[in-house]
C-alpha cells in the first residue's frame, strides 16, 4: 500500500500541482510583481507590494511566498517581516524591461494556451484544436482564430519574439550558412504570397502548426521559388526517433493538438517531407536548448 512518503505518491501530488505553479507564474507576471520588485531600489514587503500593485494585502502575501520555494523570488527577515526581491531567474526573464524577457510568452500561456489546454481530454476525443470552446471562435481558419484581435496578435508575435533573445544564436549557428547568399525568414501569409527567390528558406515554428498536406503544400511552393543549389532550414523542435522525449516536446506536440493543427515530428518524419518536395540532402543538429536545427538541400 501507498505512504504519503512514497516516490511514486510524491510524484503524483507534484503533477497534479502542476498547474497552480503555472498560475503561480502567471498570475505574478500579470500583476507586474516582477516589474515592481525591479524598479524598486531595495526589498520590499508584502504590504508594500500589495500597495503598489493595487492587490489585496492577504492574496498577496500567499503568492509573494508561494513564489519563494519556486525560485521566482529571493526572501529576507527585516524587524520581524518578510521582505522580497527578485530572484536571478525573476531579473533575467521575467520583468519587462530585461534583455532576455519572456514575460510577453508567459502572458501569453496564462491568458490563451491555458484556456485551450482546460479542454485537453475533448481535444484528445475528437481531434481538433480548442479555440470553439475556449474563446467560441471558429476553428476552421487557425490563423483567424490565433490572431483573432490585434492585441492578441500582439501579444502572440512579441512572445515568439522572446525565446530567439535566448535560444536563436543555438540554432542560427547549428550549420555554417555562409554558403547561402541570399536567405529568406518565412511569415506571413506565404499559402498566398507570392514568395521572394532566395538560396535558403527559414521556416521556424511553420511546419509544426501544420498537418502533412499543408506542409507539403507550403514546401512545393518553397521549391519552386528556391534558387538552384539552395535549401531550407526548418527550426522546430525535435522528437526522438523512439518518440519517448524530450518531455517539453511531447508536451508541445500536444499544444499544436489544442492550439493548431499540426504536431512535432522526428528527424525521419522531416527527412520524408523535405525528400518529398525535393529537398533530398538532409541533415539535422540537436542544439541541447528547446529547439533544434534542420537543414535540408535541393
Ligand atoms: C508560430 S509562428 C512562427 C513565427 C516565427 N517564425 C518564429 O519562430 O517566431 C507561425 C507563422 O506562420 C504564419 N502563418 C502561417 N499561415 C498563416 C496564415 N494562413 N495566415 C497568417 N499567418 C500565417 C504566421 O504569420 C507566423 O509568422
Amino acid at each position: 500500500m501507498g505512504s504519503p512518503q512514497d516516490g511514486a505518491y510524491l510524484l503524483l501530488s507534484q503533477h497534479a500541482s502542476g498547474f497552480m505553479v503555472s498560475q503561480v507564474l502567471f498570475a505574478a507576471c500579470e500583476l507586474g510583481v516582477f516589474d515592481l520588485l525591479a524598479e524598486t531600489p531595495g526589498p520590499l514587503d508584502a504590504a508594500a507590494i500589495a500597495e503598489g500593485l493595487g492587490t489585496s494585502f492577504q492574496g498577496t502575501e500567499r503568492l509573494l511566498e508561494a513564489c519563494v520555494p519556486l525560485q521566482l523570488l529571493d526572501v529576507d527577515t527585516r524587524g520581524g517581516r518578510a521582505v522580497y526581491r527578485n530572484s536571478g531567474l525573476a531579473s533575467a526573464f521575467l520583468t519587462r524591461r530585461g534583455p532576455r524577457s519572456q514575460r510577453h510568452m508567459l502572458l501569453y500561456l496564462g491568458r490563451t494556451t491555458y484556456h485551450c489546454w482546460a479542454h485537453l481530454a475533448e481535444a484528445v476525443r475528437q481531434g481538433g484544436n480548442q479555440y470553439p470552446r475556449a474563446f467560441g471562435v471558429a476553428a476552421g481558419d487557425l490563423w483567424a482564430a490565433i490572431y483573432r484581435s490585434p492585441g492578441e496578435r500582439r501579444q502572440f508575435t512579441r512572445g515568439l519574439q522572446e525565446v530567439w533573445s535566448v535560444e536563436g544564436r543555438a540554432v542560427l549557428t547549428a550549420f555554417d550558412l555562409s554558403a547561402f547568399p541570399r536567405i529568406c525568414d518565412l511569415g506571413g501569409d506565404f499559402f498566398q504570397d507570392p514568395l521572394p527567390e532566395a538560396d535558403l528558406y527559414i521556416l521556424a515554428r511553420v511546419l509544426h502548426d501544420w498537418a502533412e498536406d499543408k506542409c507539403s503544400q507550403l514546401l512545393a511552393r518553397v521549391h519552386q521559388a528556391c534558387r538552384p543549389g539552395g535549401g531550407v532550414l526548418v527550426v522546430e523542435s525535435l522528437l526522438d526517433e523512439d518518440r519517448r522525449g524530450p518531455l517539453t516536446t511531447l508536451l508541445f506536440s500536444l499544444n499544436m493538438l489544442v492550439q493548431a493543427e499540426g504536431q512535432e515530428r522526428t528527424p525521419s518524419q522531416y527527412r520524408r517531407l523535405l525528400a518529398a518536395a525535393g529537398f533530398p540532402r538532409f541533415r539535422f543538429q540537436k542544439t541541447g536548448g528547446t529547439y533544434d536545427a534542420v537543414l535540408a538541400g535541393k
